[in-house]
């Protein structure tokens, strides 16, 4: 066979590549599922195509200009409908999102191309993750992208990282990927599993 018709695999250059991998492998049609950052919507556009008509996505921005860059991006795909985007802080999740979800995602950091001042904080995203484990089905997913190259990230990546070792190992599966071959500040992943029975 030419080399032509083989598929093209994606290129895993950094973490929210390899969250886009694990989503695409993990998530069927009909879920409900989350994207506590929607930013820019590149996240809350592939929850949407991968959730399907039948599935649900609740898209979480403190932005106005981010929830619109969302907004454009889902309409210009037509995947609008299955989507609710919500200008308001992730720490209301479970609040404001229906269970069961299959997966909770967070981008953590700034809005790329708006003020760098705006950003993730600690206390917030702690207390958005203990929510994001209580809406997660029995082998659900949640994943976290880090930066803890940029001022407070660091802070912010640590707290965590804290937080997720500390799960207990008989409830939950937890994972660290970064790239090795890069800064020790670059970028990283974190997974947690639900470890529970169905
Ligand atoms: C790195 S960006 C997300 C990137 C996005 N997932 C994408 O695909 O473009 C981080 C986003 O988190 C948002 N943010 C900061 N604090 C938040 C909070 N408490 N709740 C929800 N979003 C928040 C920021 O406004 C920013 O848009």
């Amino acid at each position: 066979m030419s080399t032509s018709c083989l598929p093209i695999h994606p290129l895993l250059r950094g973490p929210v590549a390899l969250t886009h991998l694990l989503l695409r492998h993990y998530v069927l049609p009909g879920s409900q599922l989350v994207d506590a950052t929607c930013g820019n919507g590149k996240d809350t556009l592939l929850l949407a195509e991968l959730a399907g008509p039948d599935g649900h996505v609740w898209a979480f921005d403190i932005q106005e200009a981010a929830l619109q860059r969302t907004a454009a991006r889902l309409a210009e795909a037509g995947l609008s409908r299955q989507v609710t985007l919500l200008h308001t802080g992730h720490e209301r999740m479970l609040e404001l999102v229906q269970q069961p979800v299959q997966a909770v995602i967070f981008n953590l950091g700034w809005l790329p191309g708006s003020s760098r001042a705006i950003t993730t904080a600690p206390d917030t995203t702690l207390a958005a993750l203990e929510q994001a484990l209580q809406l997660l089905v029995p082998g659900g997913l949640l994943l976290i992208t880090c930066y803890p190259g940029h001022a407070g990230g660091d802070a912010e990546a640590t707290t965590v990282q804290t937080w997720a070792a500390g799960l207990s190992p008989r409830n939950y599966f937890v994972w660290q990927m970064g790239q090795l071959n890069v800064s020790a500040t670059a970028p990283f992943c974190l997974l947690v599993q639900n470890g529970q029975r169905r």
